[in-house]
């Protein structure tokens, strides 16, 4: 019998609701499992309020005016527009590659107008990756060095990540184009080592500019079920701009920017 006592003597037994010391302890631990993941959902990785970017040149155009977004921990949003409607300006702005020309950025919980550079380092070391619409590797490095740059930079071990950073190349179909440098690679082969990059660190937060834009349709799904893969088992977010319809479907919501603009 469960029997608990009040200080006033009296006494409440759980028996007489039909449940056993087990149920109760499995009850509660499902109670206190479902809070944390609440809580987790709850914590916004990106808050944008007010994003606007104005590109002054020969003819000044506000290409942002006025975008509001919120990404909660975990979560895969696609963003989606036409050619020149502004997604990798704001992609830019979101992740801190770029400063908007009025509004704030809460990235990975830091204010982004005032972080100071060494946590700017760190959080680029650690806690947020970016895959660029073109190719950005180091030229005269091999891929398994690009992977693995940001690792070595954070003073993190060889013999504590290689098995790891193998596999990953491995489900990413590049295992044999380790050694080769990106001037010896395919376009698409150059993407998947970008996007390994990436997953190398295993951040909070992806940003992802077209991640299969060179990429055949077979690979591109392929590429696209590793990203789900990853979003779903490490719970981490991915902010992914793409013109493909189809990928946007591996998201879990979607943002659609026209006239610079949510629409
Ligand atoms: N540095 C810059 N200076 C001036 N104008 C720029 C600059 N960068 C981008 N633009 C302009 O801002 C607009 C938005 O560009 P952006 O690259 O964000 O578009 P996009 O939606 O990513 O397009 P795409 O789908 O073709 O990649 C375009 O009209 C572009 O010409
Ligand atoms: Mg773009």
């Amino acid at each position: 019998m469960f029997t608990f006592e009040t200080n006033v003597s009296k006494s409440f037994q759980f028996e007489n609701l039909g449940l056993s010391v087990g149920k109760i302890c499995v009850i509660m631990y499902f109670v206190l499992i479902k809070k944390d993941f609440e809580i987790m959902e709850n914590q916004a990785v990106l808050k944008a309020q007010g994003i606007t970017k104005t590109y002054e040149g020969g003819t000044s155009a506000q290409v942002l005016k006025g975008i509001d977004i919120e990404v909660g921990a975990g979560e895969f949003v696609a963003i989606l527009g036409e050619s020149g409607s502004g997604k990798s300006t704001l992609l830019y702005i979101l992740a801190g590659i770029d400063t908007p020309t009025s509004g704030t950025v809460e990235l990975a919980g830091k204010c982004l107008d005032s972080i100071k550079d060494e946590d700017m380092a760190s959080l680029r070391r650690r806690e947020v990756a970016f895959v660029y619409q073109y190719d950005n590797l180091v030229p005269h490095l091999t891929a398994y060095e690009n992977i693995t740059l940001p690792l070595l930079l954070d003073k993190k071990k060889e013999t504590e990540f290689k098995e790891r950073i193998v596999a990953l190349c491995n489900d990413l179909g590049i295992g044999d184009r380790l050694n080769n440098l990106p001037s010896e690679m395919s376009g698409g082969e150059q993407q998947r080592v970008a996007i390994a990059r990436a997953l190398a660190i295993e951040p909070k937060v992806i940003f992802l500019d077209e991640p299969t834009g060179s990429l055949d349709s077979e690979r591109g799904r392929q590429v696209m079920e590793i990203l789900k893969d990853i979003n779903e088992k490490h719970g981490v977010a991915l902010i992914m701009v793409t013109h493909s319809p189809a990928h946007a479907e591996y998201a879990s919501r979607k943002i659609i920017i026209e006239d610079g603009q949510i629409k």
